[in-house]
């Protein structure tokens, strides 16, 4: 799955991307092993992810030129280990011209078709070997825009740039094995014009100043999902909080400056009334970041979501840090899953309402069920919605009415068990849904299959439950 990349309806963005190319010594002897598979697999996208690696780190050194070049210079380090003999292996890479790769320090030769770069080291890497690959790339990345999924990944904004990457975007900006099933460490320098800020995933380090640039360092200490890295780079209004141990960082574009303390409010009331809901936060820091780009929805990444083009409320703040646990901590396998954490986003709004004692997840529940059988709140069925389909309101919303009638099935007690649990059992880690109906099953002493079929995979309004 190599070729075909873009499909119908997408176009990306290919800016400064360099053709087909061989680099550096050319070999006689071809390497011994197999070559790494193009992609993982994933029902939705065909060439995301790669086989025969596993990355355990991503250090990404990133210099931006500025909002009027729009450019960049990267270096990034990636450090994997591979799980077969592998003569080349693939990355995920949309971005700018390739100027070098070396793999152990020797250079590689390398070539690009659509997002796969492939790149074959000196000599081959034996199975199990630790290898570290280092990327260097310049030039202007830009966004993926497509008719279902709306504009994503790397995306400028008026004084920068923002980078929000769900569900394939994250190569737009970095070369990456591109799937949630491959969750690495991050660590990040980046440097900036002076006048502006740069933030990204979790805890920051030292900012230096040098000359007209200034270097901020963030790092991701917990496995994240590639979707899940961002970076924001332009002005912001910063503010520093703690909610229990736990360090808050919020960044509010200046657009949106009377934004700035809500934010940071509701973060820390949604992340402590969670932190009791769902169990123990699962990461470091917390925080959130408002942009300008608009583009009207939020992501949630890791430990500091994104909200692109609007000042949020309390359900959207609610829903973002929700993901923290269900989605960020405990991630998907392969995409079609994805109600795992859209259904249970959108339930933890539900919950918040009913927090408020006014109303409550099951009159939400009710309200949505008197709709008609046609709605598209009930279609198409959210256990595999297809890709065009990922964000579409029935993975929202009857994603969440499958907890409720979950509820309803197992009681209070089993259900919120159910919910902790998952969360601890699997933090850190990757999820299907057969394991949460697994799960579901062995904390309920309940027999699950018929609920989840009907709410997950049947077509129009499951009966009631
Ligand atoms: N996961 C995000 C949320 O919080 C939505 C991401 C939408 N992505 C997109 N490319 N439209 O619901
Ligand atoms: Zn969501």
């Amino acid at each position: 799955a190599t070729t075909g990349e873009t499909p119908p309806g997408q176009s990306t963005a290919l800016d400064g991307c360099d053709p087909p190319t061989t680099k550096a010594p050319v070999k006689t002897t071809p390497n011994a092993g197999k070559p790494g598979a193009p992609g993982v697999g994933d029902p939705y996208f065909a060439n995301a992810g790669n086989g025969g690696y596993d990355v355990g780190h991503y250090d990404i050194a990133l210099a931006y030129a500025g909002r009027s070049k729009g450019t960049v210079d990267a270096t990034v380090t990636i450090t994997a280990k591979a799980t077969q003999q592998l003569s080349r292996f693939n990355l995920d890479f949309r971005g700018p011209k390739v100027t070098r790769i070396t793999v152990d320090g020797e250079p590689a030769t390398y070539g690009r078709k659509g997002q796969e770069l492939t790149v074959t080291p000196a000599t081959s890497l034996p199975a199990g070997a630790t290898f570290t690959t280092v990327v260097t790339y310049a030039g202007k990345p830009g966004p993926v825009r497509n008719n279902s999924l709306g504009t994503y990944g790397w995306v400028p904004s008026k004084d920068g740039a923002v980078v929000v990457a769900e569900p394939d975007g994250a190569p737009t900006w970095l070369p990456v094995n591109d799937h949630p099933s491959d969750k690495a460490t991050y660590s990040y320098r980046l440097t900036v014009p002076s006048d502006l800020q740069a933030l990204a995933n979790g805890t920051p380090g030292p900012t230096t100043k040098q000359g007209k640039t200034t270097t901020y360092q963030w790092s991701e200490e917990s496995p994240m999902a590639p979707y899940l890295a961002t970076v924001a780079i332009g002005k912001f209004d910063v503010r520093r909080g703690k909610v229990g141990n736990i360090p808050v960082i919020t960044a509010v574009d200046p657009r949106f400056k009377k934004s700035a303390a809500a934010l940071q409010k509701t973060t820390i009331k949604a992340v402590a009334w969670e932190s009791k809901m769902f169990g123990p936060y699962p990461f470091a820091t917390t925080g959130g970041i408002v942009d300008d780009p608009k583009l009207d929805y939020a992501l949630e990444t890791q430990e500091r979501p994104v909200y692109a083009g609007f000042a949020p409320d309390d359900d959207f703040i609610v829903h973002e840090l929700a993901h923290q646990w269900f989605g960020d901590s405990v991630s998907l396998k392969s995409w079609p899953d994805i109600w795992l954490n859209e259904g249970f986003a959108t339930y933890a709004e539900w919950l918040w309402h009913e927090r408020g004692k006014k109303d409550s997840a099951k009159k939400i529940y009710k309200r949505y069920y008197r709709q008609p059988s046609a709605s598209p709140i009930f279609n198409p069925p959210p256990g595999k919605p297809g890709r065009a389909d990922l964000f579409s309101f029935s993975v929202y919303i009857r994603g969440a009415m499958c907890l409720q009638a979950l509820r309803t099935k197992v009681g209070d007690k089993a259900f919120f068990q159910i919910l902790k649990t998952w969360a601890s059992s699997r933090r850190n880690g990757n999820a299907a849904t057969p394991d949460f109906i697994a799960h579901a099953e062995k904390i309920s002493h309940k027999q699950l299959d018929g609920l989840f079929k009907a709410w997950l995979y049947s077509k129009g309004k499951p009966k009631k439950w």
